[in-house]
């Protein structure tokens, strides 16, 4: 007889087997789901939901298209630069002008220039709200207690809401944690995006939540709320398969040794690529403590036309001095060269709105040898382009 396996936890094959989890399901989410998370946001003892505060939407790239849709045409949200372009491109298109963006300091960790944030809220009364990325794409930082407190206050002073995107708030390490928006909003109203994509990860479910914070505390974004969960109930279904899977995972005891392992790899591989990058002069790095990028900026100057790194292959060659025959930012110049003459792909940061000059980087090589020789060629790549 054929041995029968058994889980000693429930599995998300049993959601898979399972003839219900095929059919329709509520537009804004399946209820229980939708209790665990309320439950989840209610222990950290900040602001109180209840499931009715959460809707589900295809990935958070889906809410991000939402939220900004649904403000006021004139109505403005500042956010971080450099900026994540699915929310600053979301925001701008509904704006119909370029992205309004506060700093952040790469000579400061890359925390918020808060001074900047303040001027720009107080000399623009079109902004409605504040963006925050915590965990932040692409640098990697994690909001200090104290910084988002600040953020706060300025949202009370000027009547402002909130939107943090928190789709690595469990993806820290190095000894730091981040704080929730909900910890941390007291009486401000504000949203939190929440999902699978990167700390299950389940990109693929196209699975992400928004939390909405003190709606009984100001009508208009109670209405606001409500229609973002009209345009889902457009909508006949939500993603059910990883919403029934989502109480199982996140509820099993091994998902949080799960979490902190790999943390703990992404840290320690943090920590390798800034001993190699450090040592470059001409280079601002800052250590990472969350997500999963480390954005890393040539200083001031560095950077000019005709800078090259040799490429062997002539047809490679040929074609990488067509791409750079334009008028393009230097920093994607040298993300070009790099490409051609190491195979190694990163991304310009001018492509985050930003007047920085720098590239991102992923800490995602889970293979040591091939993390330190790609990091090392990445080194070699700066110093033969920065002396050329
Ligand atoms: C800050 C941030 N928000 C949202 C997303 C998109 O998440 P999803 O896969 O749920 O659409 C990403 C993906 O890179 C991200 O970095």
């Amino acid at each position: 007889m054929k041995r029968k396996i058994t889980y000693s936890h429930p599995n998300v094959k049993d959601i898979v087997f399972s003839r219900e989890t095929y059919s329709y399901c509520p537009s804004k989410g399946i209820l229980a789901t939708r209790k665990f998370l309320a439950e989840q946001t209610n222990q950290l003892k900040g602001v109180q939901i209840t499931p009715d505060d959460i809707c589900f939407f295809n990935g958070l790239g889906d809410a991000i298209a939402k939220v900004y849709q649904y403000i006021t045409l004139t109505s403005r949200v500042i956010g971080p630069s450099p900026a994540y372009s699915t929310h600053s491109s979301a925001e701008a298109a509904h704006a119909g002008h370029e992205p309004l963006t506060y700093k952040l300091d790469p000579d400061n960790k890359w925390y918020p220039d808060l001074d900047d944030l303040y001027n720009k809220v107080k000399y623009n009364p079109n902004v409605v709200g504040i963006l925050i990325i915590n965990p932040d794409n692409p640098t990697g930082m994690v909001y200090p207690y104290e910084t988002l407190k600040r953020i706060v206050e300025i949202a009370k002073e000027f009547k402002l809401f909130l939107i943090c995107d928190e789709i690595y708030i469990n993806i820290t390490y190095n000894g730091v944690r981040a704080y929730s928006l909900a910890e941390v909003i007291d009486d401000v109203p504000g949203i939190s995006m929440k999902g699978i994509s990167k700390e299950v990860p389940w990109p693929g479910a196209r699975c992400g939540w928004m939390e909405y914070y003190n709606r009984d505390k100001d009508p208009d974004f109670n209405r606001f709320c409500q229609a973002l969960d009209n345009a889902k109930m457009i909508e006949v279904c939500s993603t059910k398969l990883p919403q029934l899977a989502i109480p199982k995972i996140l509820g099993d005891p091994r998902f949080k040794s799960y979490r902190e392992e790999t943390n703990r790899n992404i840290g320690k591989r943090s920590k390798m690529i800034a001993d190699i990058l450090r040592t470059v002069p001409e280079l601002t790095f800052n250590e990472t403590f969350g997500a999963f990028y480390n954005t890393i900026i040539f200083r001031e100057g560095t950077l000019k036309p005709g800078q090259m790194i040799k490429i062997a292959d002539s047809q490679i060659s040929s074609m990488v001095e067509q791409w750079v025959d334009q008028d393009i930012p230097y920093d994607k110049r040298f993300v070009y060269y790099l490409l051609g003459a190491k195979g190694i792909c990163v991304v310009p940061i001018s492509s985050f709105c930003s007047e920085l000059q720098g590239f991102r980087v992923t800490l995602l090589e889970e293979n040591e040898k091939t993390l330190m020789d790609t990091f090392t060629s990445i080194r070699d790549g700066i110093v033969e382009y920065l002396i050329s």
